[in-house]
């Protein structure tokens, strides 16, 4: 499920069997312009996905960005997209120095911090019984290790700045529900919602809320290469209700409002963000229940 291979159009064609694609519904979106106006972001994974979405959602409302990511490439072409209000850092999450100076670059070139964003993620599969340890570290490493560093150098800065602010952790679905041969991916979501908890008790003596938002299937570069495999896509169709993937504009959509003052009391959740895919653990017995119902009014 996480290589990187370009096949995204497979996710953003092929399921538009409801009434409203997510093209639509991301048009239909209005950008509250100014809603950030002032703020001072960092962004990490900005370079792709979701926390590209993220990174030019918070421009467009008025922010100045700082966007850390490996793929120094990306990010290059990100700046000559989004101008002098983003800066992009390469950087990888799970070094403690690298994140340390995303954070910094913040406050040299835009004068303070207000917002994280933590988004950087991939993984290395495994089933339980076959994982090598180092697979398992790696995506622990990212993962979970690399919001701690996240949380830890972003409220620092945003203390330092003195006016409060906001993080937000991006987990997934699996930091709730288990996946096959994901042992590494979802036990690393699931502390890191545990980390958002933590930090929203820590941190709110000063002032800042934490909290997480958990994406469903999202149309990205990580998804892209299990979305091209026959047949996958209609398992999955089977268990999302809204029977599309989200595009990464909702995911940065959600992830906006809980920074934004209008979620000014929401501290330590998990806001689920997945066509109401958590609610089908258990798989669709209407067949079997109208069956029923109808041998029992013929007998
Ligand atoms: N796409 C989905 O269906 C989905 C679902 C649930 C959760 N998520 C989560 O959303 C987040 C964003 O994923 P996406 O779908 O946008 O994927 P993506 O691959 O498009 O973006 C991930 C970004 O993280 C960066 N990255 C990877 N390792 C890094 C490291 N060590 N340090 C810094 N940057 C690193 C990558 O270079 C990339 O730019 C991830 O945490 C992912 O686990 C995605």
């Amino acid at each position: 499920m996480h290589r990187h291979v370009g096949a995204i159009s497979v996710l953003r064609s092929r399921y538009r069997k409801t009434a409203r694609s997510g093209s639509e519904v991301v048009k239909l979106m209005t950008s509250s312009e100014g809603r950030f106006s002032g703020k001072i972001a960092v962004v990490t994974g900005g370079a792709s996905g979701i926390g590209a979405a993220v990174c030019r959602r918070l421009i467009a409302e008025g922010a100045s960005v700082v966007a850390g990511d490996i793929n120094g490439d990306s990010l290059a072409v990100m700046q000559s997209e989004l101008g002098t209000s983003f800066v992009g850092v390469p950087t990888d999450v799970a070094i403690e120095a690298d994140v340390e100076n995303m954070v910094n670059t913040a406050v040299h070139r835009f004068g303070g911090l207000h917002l994280g964003f933590n988004i950087a993620g991939t993984a290395r599969g495994g089933s339980i019984r076959e994982i090598e340890l180092d697979d398992y570290m790696f995506t622990i490493r990212i993962c979970q290790a690399g919001v701690l560093l996240g949380i830890k150098h972003e409220s620092n800065a945003i203390i330092r700045t003195g006016n409060g602010g906001a993080i937000v952790n991006i987990a997934s679905l699996n930091s709730r529900v288990p996946m096959f041969g994901a042992a590494g991916y979802c036990s690393a979501k699931a502390a890191a919602h545990m980390l958002t908890q933590v930090a929203a008790l820590e941190l709110a003596e000063y002032n800042i809320r934490v909290n997480t938002v958990s994406p469903g299937l999202t149309a990205t570069p990580m998804t892209s290469p299990i979305a091209a495999l026959p047949g996958v896509m209609d398992a999955y169709m089977d268990r999302i209700p809204l029977n599309r993937p989200a595009q990464p504009e909702e995911i940065a959509a959600s992830s906006l409002y809980l920074a934004s003052d209008d979620a000014s009391y929401i501290s330590g959740i998990n806001l689920f963000v997945d066509g109401a895919w958590e609610q089908t653990g258990y798989p669709d017995l209407r067949p079997f229940q109208e069956k029923a119902s109808a041998d029992r009014s013929t007998s």
